[in-house]
């Protein structure tokens, strides 16, 4: 019945209006609920960014006490949710067990959950916001063979963050202002980025009218591949096997070679076909955090004169191919300690605020439907089944 639009991709498809993130990709502009990121990135913390996201304006001073208090008071997770971590394998990638264990939270949030309700869907938001930090920090102890580190109510939400990925029992650690700015800085950067795979993902999965926990459970899924959140994991992964500057026309080759499945990781972007702004702020955050801590990383020499001649190359000029915000956020998180494989990890809870209030945007519709993308079949023509004889 009816005539549907074939789009692969979503290439030109509008699925939804939206009133917090502007995008213009031809100029490589950011805006959250109208303010450039450069902006928030240097001027606002990612509490503040978390807030206008959700509500739509920035928060004024009270405002923002208050969603402070109410976000650090959140931060605990359920004490039956740390035996959860018990059934997993020592090795298991930290991006499983944050999807499963964000997932497991809808078993906690059910039965006395109407997400009709404004109160209850915001309560839902904080308590995501507040919790994903804990989670992360809890899969890379686990990871390692550590004892869980309980969020402190007396720090940032940047320095908790760290003091629950680097604390051990025998000794707290010691946080540096400069890295608490630069994981700041990273939250900020990644927090949202309209209608991309993971976000459309949590719209479709609430669509339904779905659990929100289970809901972002399914945006960390999507977000994990390398074409999308795991390229910064890939991205780091790519510079040390490059590992030295005479190295890159070889790799810039392969790039452009049709039958090599390798690409530039950290190059590219459906939406911006200019400089991606987050970049931009990332790669000038690398070289600050690299100064203050006085660390010379040579995969930050690679990263530089790759891109140096990628942008000179006209493979990349022609297909409008530049460095997007994954390309040095590795860079930052490597120096703060971060291990690669909790990158996309990084990546899943700084973007839960932008999952969230699309999710919450939605469900403040009163029209809202069900996602329900149509198809063209390509299978069998109608035919008739032969039972086996037995
Ligand atoms: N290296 C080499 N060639 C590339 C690259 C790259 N990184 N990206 C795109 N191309 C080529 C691609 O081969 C294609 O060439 P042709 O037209 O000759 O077939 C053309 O550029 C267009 O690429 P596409 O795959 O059709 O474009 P897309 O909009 O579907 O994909 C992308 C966008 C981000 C998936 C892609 O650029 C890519 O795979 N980049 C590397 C992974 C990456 O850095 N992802 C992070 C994205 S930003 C953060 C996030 O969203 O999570």
């Amino acid at each position: 019945h009816g005539y549907f639009t074939f789009d692969p991709g979503f290439l030109a498809t509008g699925s939804c209006e939206s009133k917090i993130t502007y995008i213009d990709g031809d100029q490589g502009i950011l805006l959250h609920r109208g303010y450039p990121i450069d902006q928030l990135a240097t001027q606002a913390d990612y509490l503040e960014v978390c807030y206008m996201l959700l509500h739509g304006e920035a928060p004024n001073e009270k405002e923002y006490e208050e969603f402070k208090e109410t976000i650090t008071n959140h931060t605990m997770v359920h004490q039956g949710l740390h035996g959860f971590f018990n059934g997993f394998r020592r090795d298991a990638h930290p991006m499983a067990m944050v999807c499963a264990v964000t997932g497991a939270l809808s078993s906690f949030y059910h039965d006395d959950l109407d997400i009709h309700d404004e109160k209850q869907r915001l309560r839902s938001a904080y308590r995501l916001i507040a919790k994903m930090p804990t989670i992360a920090a809890m899969a890379y102890k686990f990871s390692i063979g550590q004892p869980f580190v309980y969020p402190r109510n007396d720090l940032s939400y940047s320095e908790n963050f760290l003091n629950m990925m680097f604390s051990v029992p025998a000794e707290d650690y010691e946080i540096s202002p400069v890295v608490a700015k630069a994981m700041d800085r990273v939250f900020t950067l990644h927090a949202d980025h309209e209608q991309n795979a993971s976000t459309s993902t949590v719209r479709l999965a609430g669509s339904s009218g779905a659990n929100p926990y289970a809901c972002i459970a399914a945006g960390v899924a999507s977000l994990w591949g390398p074409a999308h959140g795991g390229a910064n994991e890939a991205c780091l992964r790519m510079l040390s096997e490059i590992g030295s500057v005479d190295n890159i026309p070889e790799y810039i080759e392969r790039a452009k070679d049709k039958n090599d499945p390798f690409r530039l990781m950290g190059f590219g972007h459906r939406v911006y076909k200019n400089f991606d702004p987050r970049a931009t702020v990332m790669r000038e955050s690398a070289h600050e955090v690299l100064k203050e801590l006085n660390i010379k990383d040579p995969l930050l020499d690679v990263a530089m004169e790759l891109e140096r001649i990628a942008l000179e190359d006209e493979y990349f000029v022609e297909k409008k191919l530049y460095p997007n915000v994954d390309f040095y956020s590795g860079i930052i998180l490597k120096a703060i300690g971060i291990p690669t494989n909790m990158f996309t990890v990084i990546f899943a809870l700084s973007r839960t605020v932008g999952w969230i209030s699309h999710w919450h945007e939605m469900m403040s519709e009163s029209s809202q439907k069900i996602g329900r993308p149509r198809q063209l079949y390509t299978g069998e023509a109608k035919r008739d089944f032969k039972p086996l004889k037995r």
